[in-house]
Formats: C-alpha cells, sequence, structure tokens
C-alpha cells in the first residue's frame, strides 16, 4: 500500500487540543463514515454550509469517507480488468499524484501561507483529490489514516457513486452516494450482480452516466471569491462550451468522443459520413497530455511525473507499453481536432509587400480549440515563406528547441493571468489571479479563424515562393517545466496541422 503523497497538517497548541477532544467524539472507524458538522463540528470552515466547500463535491449523507473502507481500483480490477487497465494509463488515475499538480498545490497554498492556504486548496483537490478532500484530509484533524484509494486521483468509485450533478456550478459539483460501499465483498456482489450494477450507477438505471452533465462536474472551474476576489472567477468552461455547441444540440456527449477507444476514428467517421457513429465504451479518456504518457522519456521521468508506479496489479513493462499507446491516441486527437488553409495571392513580384491569410477551423472538439486549463495549454501558428534558393523569406512564430521559447510575435492562442500587481503569473498559481486577457480568443466548436500575413519580398527574391503554415500544440508554459518542476527539458510541442502553398513571382 501506498502513502499518500500529501499528509495532515498539525499544526500549534489550538490543533493539539482539538486532537484531545477529538479522541472521544470520534466513532468507532467500522462506521459508514463521520458526519461532518454534527461528529467533527470543526471540519467545517467558516465559509459556507457545505463541509467541503469551497469544493462542491458531497456525499449523499453528508458524511465524510472512512479511511478504512474506500475500495480502492484495484479491488475492483479482479472482475473489470479492462476497465481498469484502461483507466491506469488515463491521466483520470494521477489527477492527484500529477507532479504538475502537487507542485501547483504547493505554490499556491504557500501564496495564501497565513490565509488559509492549506484550507483552500480544498477548492483545487474537490477535481483533482476528491477521496482525500471527502476524507477530511484538509483538516487539522488526524482522522485520516492512509488509503490507497486516496493516492489514486479520480478512482472508480468516484465516477461510479455519482447519483447527482450541477454541471454549471463545477468545481466538482457531484453527490456521491459513496457511504455504504464497506458491505461490499465480492461474494456479495457475484450474489447480488444487478443490485452492485445499480449502486455502481450503470448506465441504464442512471443515465446521467452517459450524459456530459457529469463530465461537467469536474471541467468547469469557478474560483469562489472566498479563496480571492469579489467575483467568482471563471477559469475553465469546456462543458458550457460543448453546450452552446452543435454537438449538444445533436445529443453528442463528452464520452462519445473522449471514452471512444480512439477519439480521433470517431471524430474523422462523423466528419467523413455525417452520421453520428455509435458509442462504444474505454476508460482511456484520452485527451492531450503528451507528456505524462511519454514512457518513453529518459531515467523513468515519466513515473516520476505521475506521482509513482500505478496502483494495482500490472506489471511496469505493460503499464509503459499501455501508456505509449495513450501517447498515440493523444497525438491522433490533436491532430484531428483541427484544419489549416492558406489563402495566398496568385502570384507576387519581388519588391513589394507579400500578404496571405491562414484560417484555423475547429473541426474536431466538441468545444473551444483550445479549452482546459488555458494559461497552460496553448496552440499557435508557424508560418514560413522560403524563396526557389532557400533563403527564408518570413518566419513568424519559430520555435526554439535549445530554450524552449516561442516567437514572442507568434500568433499564438494563450491565457495571460495577472496578479494585483500586474505581474504575469505563469505557473498556475491560481489563489493570486487579479485578472486574465486572450492573447487571441479561442475558436468555438465548429468556427474558424483567420490571421493575416504580411511581409516584405525582397528584390532579389527567386521563384516560386512556398509558404508552409503549422499549427502546433503545447501542453505548458516552459516556465511551468523549468521553475516550478525544476526540470532541465525542453517540453516539445507536437505538430496538430500543416498547410503547403506554392506563390508564383511575377
Ligand atoms: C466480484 C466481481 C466484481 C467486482 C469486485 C466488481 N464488480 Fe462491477 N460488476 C460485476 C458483475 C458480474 C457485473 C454485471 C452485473 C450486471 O450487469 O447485471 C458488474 C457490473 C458493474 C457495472 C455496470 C456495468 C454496466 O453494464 O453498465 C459497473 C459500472 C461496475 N460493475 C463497476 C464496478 C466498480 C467501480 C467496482 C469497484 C468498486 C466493481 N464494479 C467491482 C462484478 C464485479
Ligand atoms: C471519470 C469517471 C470514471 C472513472 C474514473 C471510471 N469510470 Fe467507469 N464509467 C464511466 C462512465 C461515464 C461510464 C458510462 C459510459 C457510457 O456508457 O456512456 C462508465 C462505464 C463503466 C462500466 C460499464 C462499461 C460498459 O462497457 O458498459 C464499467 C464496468 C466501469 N465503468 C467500471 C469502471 C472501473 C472498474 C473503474 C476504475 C478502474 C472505472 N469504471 C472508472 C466513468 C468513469
Ligand atoms: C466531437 C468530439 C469531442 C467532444 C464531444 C468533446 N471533446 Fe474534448 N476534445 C476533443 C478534441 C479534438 C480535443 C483536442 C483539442 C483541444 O484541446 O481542444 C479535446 C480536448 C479536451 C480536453 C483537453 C483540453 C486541452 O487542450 O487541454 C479536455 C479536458 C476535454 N476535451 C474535455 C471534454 C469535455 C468535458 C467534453 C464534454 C463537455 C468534451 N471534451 C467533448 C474532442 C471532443
Ligand atoms: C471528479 C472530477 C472529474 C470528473 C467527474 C471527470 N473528470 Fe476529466 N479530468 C479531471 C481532472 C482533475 C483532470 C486533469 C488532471 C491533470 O491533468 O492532472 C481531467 C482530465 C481530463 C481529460 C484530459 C486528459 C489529458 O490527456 O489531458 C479529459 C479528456 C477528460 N478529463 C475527460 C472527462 C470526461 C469525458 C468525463 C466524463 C465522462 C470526465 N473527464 C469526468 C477531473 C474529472
Ligand atoms: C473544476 C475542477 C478543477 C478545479 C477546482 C481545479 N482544477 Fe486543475 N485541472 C482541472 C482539469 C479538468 C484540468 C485539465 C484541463 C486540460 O487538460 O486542459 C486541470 C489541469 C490542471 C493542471 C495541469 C496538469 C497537467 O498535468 O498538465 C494543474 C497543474 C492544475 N490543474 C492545478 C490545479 C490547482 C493548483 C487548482 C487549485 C488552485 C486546481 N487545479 C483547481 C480541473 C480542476
Amino acid at each position: 500500500m501506498k502513502t499518500p503523497i500529501r499528509f495532515l497538517v498539525t499544526g500549534g497548541a489550538l490543533t493539539l487540543i482539538v486532537l484531545t477532544s477529538a479522541a472521544f467524539l470520534l466513532p468507532d472507524p467500522q462506521g459508514t463514515g463521520l458526519s461532518v458538522g454534527e461528529d467533527i463540528p470543526f471540519y467545517s470552515l467558516p465559509w459556507n454550509d457545505n463541509p467541503f466547500f469551497p469544493g462542491e463535491i458531497r456525499t449523499a449523507d453528508g458524511k465524510m469517507l472512512n479511511s478504512q473502507n474506500i475500495l480502492a481500483a484495484e479491488f475492483c480490477a479482479q472482475c473489470h480488468e479492462k476497465e481498469y487497465r484502461e483507466w491506469v494509463s488515463s491521466i483520470h488515475s494521477v489527477t492527484g499524484p500529477d507532479i504538475l499538480y502537487e507542485t501547483a498545490i504547493r505554490n499556491n497554498e504557500l501564496a495564501h501561507k497565513n490565509r488559509l492556504g492549506k484550507e483552500k486548496t480544498r477548492w483545487c483537490d474537490a477535481c483533482h483529490e476528491p477521496v482525500n478532500l471527502l476524507m477530511g484530509e484538509i483538516n487539522p484533524l488526524a482522522v485520516v489514516g492512509p488509503s490507497q484509494a486516496a493516492t489514486e486521483g479520480t478512482t472508480c468509485v468516484i465516477c461510479h457513486t455519482a447519483e447527482g450533478t450541477d454541471p454549471l456550478a463545477g468545481n466538482g459539483a457531484l453527490t456521491l452516494d459513496i457511504n455504504d460501499l464497506n458491505r461490499y465483498n465480492e461474494a456479495l456482489i457475484m450474489a447480488a450482480p444487478g443490485e452492485h450494477a445499480r449502486s455502481m450507477q450503470a448506465k441504464t438505471h442512471n443515465p446521467l452516466m452517459g450524459s456530459s452533465d457529469f463530465c461537467g462536474a469536474c471541467h468547469t472551474e469557478i474560483r469562489p471569491s472566498e479563496i480571492n476576489g469579489g467575483q467568482p472567477m471563471h477559469l475553465q468552461n469546456t462543458y458550457e462550451e460543448w453546450r452552446d455547441s452543435d454537438y449538444a444540440d445533436k445529443n453528442i456527449q463528452c464520452q462519445d468522443c473522449h471514452m471512444h477507444p480512439d477519439p480521433a476514428a470517431y471524430i474523422s467517421e462523423l466528419n467523413q459520413t455525417g452520421r453520428i457513429p455509435e458509442r462504444i465504451v474505454s476508460h482511456r479518456f484520452v485527451g492531450v497530455n503528451y507528456l505524462l504518457t511519454d514512457s518513453n522519456l529518459p531515467s523513468n521521468l515519466v513515473t516520476f511525473l505521475r506521482g509513482g508506479l500505478p496502483p494495482g496489479d500490472i506489471a511496469t513493462d505493460e503499464w509503459k507499453a499501455e501508456l505509449l499507446e495513450q501517447n498515440r491516441l493523444i497525438r491522433g486527437l490533436l491532430q484531428a481536432a483541427a484544419d489549416l488553409s492558406i489563402s495566398a495571392p496568385e502570384s507576387v513580384s519581388p519588391n513589394s509587400e507579400g500578404a496571405l491569410s491562414v484560417t484555423i477551423s475547429n473541426s474536431g472538439a466538441g468545444h473551444s480549440l483550445p479549452t482546459g486549463a488555458l494559461d497552460q495549454r496553448h496552440i499557435w501558428l508557424e508560418v514560413k515563406a522560403t524563396d526557389a534558393a532557400g533563403k527564408v523569406v518570413y518566419h513568424s512564430g519559430w520555435f526554439d528547441e535549445k530554450t524552449g521559447q516561442i516567437d514572442p510575435a507568434a500568433v499564438i492562442y494563450l491565457k495571460i493571468l495577472n496578479d494585483v500587481a500586474g505581474e504575469r503569473i505563469y505557473e498556475h498559481i491560481l489563489f493570486n489571479v487579479a485578472d486574465y486577457t486572450y492573447t487571441r480568443d479561442p475558436i468555438p466548436a465548429k468556427a474558424s479563424d483567420t490571421v493575416d500575413y504580411a511581409f516584405p519580398i525582397p528584390p532579389a527574391v527567386q521563384g516560386p515562393l512556398t509558404v508552409d503554415a503549422t499549427l502546433w500544440y503545447r501542453l505548458a508554459l516552459q516556465e511551468l517545466v523549468t521553475y516550478s518542476l525544476k526540470l532541465d527539458i525542453v517540453l516539445p510541442p507536437v505538430m496538430m496541422e500543416q498547410a503547403h502553398v506554392e506563390i508564383p513571382i511575377r
């Protein structure tokens, strides 16, 4: 059994008093969980009636989870090997231990050290480490023992006990019927599999599982004003972007694309035939994280980035092979997301101004392109014009492979976060954001964006002029890798799409 990376805070004298009195209050840990507010009144912070606030996740009975009886993925894997193997290479299995997350949590905590920094990370944990939050980890009480499930990020029982959701509220707004699972054992399941399926919210029993509303709970991120600022701040809107799109009208849900065993194949079938393909379910949740799935990285870097070896019974070699397959599917999805075209004049003349435009169409994503954590995820355009002698006439959007720097003048789609002093925030310190701007607005589903370019054509240019346009995707800012992770590696981009034209010189 692994121990959670983060553990309880225990502080000064006040905490000690609380601990002593708690020993008398706490029922035997064999029960179905402790009642927040009754058994542990001091778990609730002075913020809100929901004891898990500023996270919006909650339990149906209002009780905390008991670390003794939270079923880990390994338990489910005994009978659902396929789902386990898919999930274990997904990003959902590491939403908590992900080193990028752990580092960002520490940085946010430090930024608000004397202003309930630790408690405020409940907001983040509602989506990233729900088991920890519901067990009361962020709590001055030592009621929480190590639990394997707590290290598993978004583990099976978090999704499979969701009986309600509020996708517009976001911040993990699921209601989990999770506290009776300690009655579970293999024999009882096999004696009454139908009852088991119902308690695991089988889709035939709970249609919510098949709908975007379920995913929306964690794919809508709104910083509450209790953390900072006068107004709630919308930080991730993937669900709403989807809801406002054609895909929602056509009943194409998140699951259709992201739970398909090969989302790129799904999108290409959809776009080519115009018919909605049948839903096929895989737990890989293919997305964009080509870093945390790259097991070709040297010195076990992928194990480090994912916060350790996977839970459950899978050989390291097999797991690494599964990760590479995930990585292949991710690159495929990125290449299925957009189309690129160049509109150029029929000819250009030496010693004049060349003008052309490049259009990016969001043809494959069921939401904006890019979406998600947009202060980190970004796409940009590279446009390069070369003459017949091989001379580079124009180059915008270059990438320096030695430093990870992108042309400062590039056409880039990124969200710029600023703090109250107007300083740029590079390392995902969401607690400190005072305002943000987009360098260029994300492109809504099925929409496109056209970018105009103009550059001087030299007198001695040799025709024809070759123009190459490339759309690049990068998972995170180099600053996050260099300063937060303190890794001496350059985060390379992934090519999404390319276009090419030749322009005669006249
Ligand atoms: C001892 C074997 C066993 C274990 C352990 C087990 N399951 Fe199941 N599960 C089954 C069987 C058998 C069914 C089929 C029941 C049916 O369809 O009538 C099933 C059905 C399901 C379904 C419904 C599938 C559908 O068709 O929609 C879900 C979801 C599910 N299990 C999730 C889980 C999760 C999550 C865990 C771990 C907490 C788990 N199971 C542990 C045997 C098991
Ligand atoms: C991020 C949420 C999430 C996690 C984590 C998750 N599941 Fe699921 N699971 C779903 C959804 C959603 C469906 C229903 C998809 C559909 O049919 O539309 C599903 C369906 C299933 C089914 C029915 C499969 C089928 O083909 O009909 C089983 C069995 C299952 N899950 C088991 C597991 C097990 C075991 C784990 C952990 C190893 C797990 N799930 C983790 C969301 C999740
Ligand atoms: C029509 C297929 C499709 C549907 C439907 C869809 N997506 Fe996506 N999704 C994509 C594609 C393509 C990408 C990669 C391009 C991008 O990042 O936008 C992606 C990327 C993502 C990413 C990673 C974003 C990033 O760049 O970091 C997340 C998270 C995500 N989707 C969640 C969702 C959720 C949640 C829903 C439902 C509300 C959903 N998706 C619906 C196709 C789809
Ligand atoms: C309990 C919260 C939770 C639920 C429910 C949830 N997700 Fe996620 N999901 C996350 C978090 C947190 C991340 C980012 C983790 C990270 O990068 O460390 C994520 C990441 C993703 C990604 C990006 C993976 C990548 O490769 O970058 C996709 C795609 C995705 N989720 C799709 C879905 C879909 C589809 C559903 C519904 C079936 C869903 N999620 C339900 C919390 C959740
Ligand atoms: C509403 C749920 C939610 C909340 C609250 C939330 N996140 Fe996330 N976070 C996500 C999702 C979903 C993604 C992945 C989106 C994507 O792929 O673009 C993500 C991505 C990240 C990433 C990038 C991980 C990677 O591997 O690239 C970091 C770091 C992160 N979150 C840290 C935090 C911190 C720190 C907080 C609190 C200050 C926080 N998150 C609050 C849902 C959430």
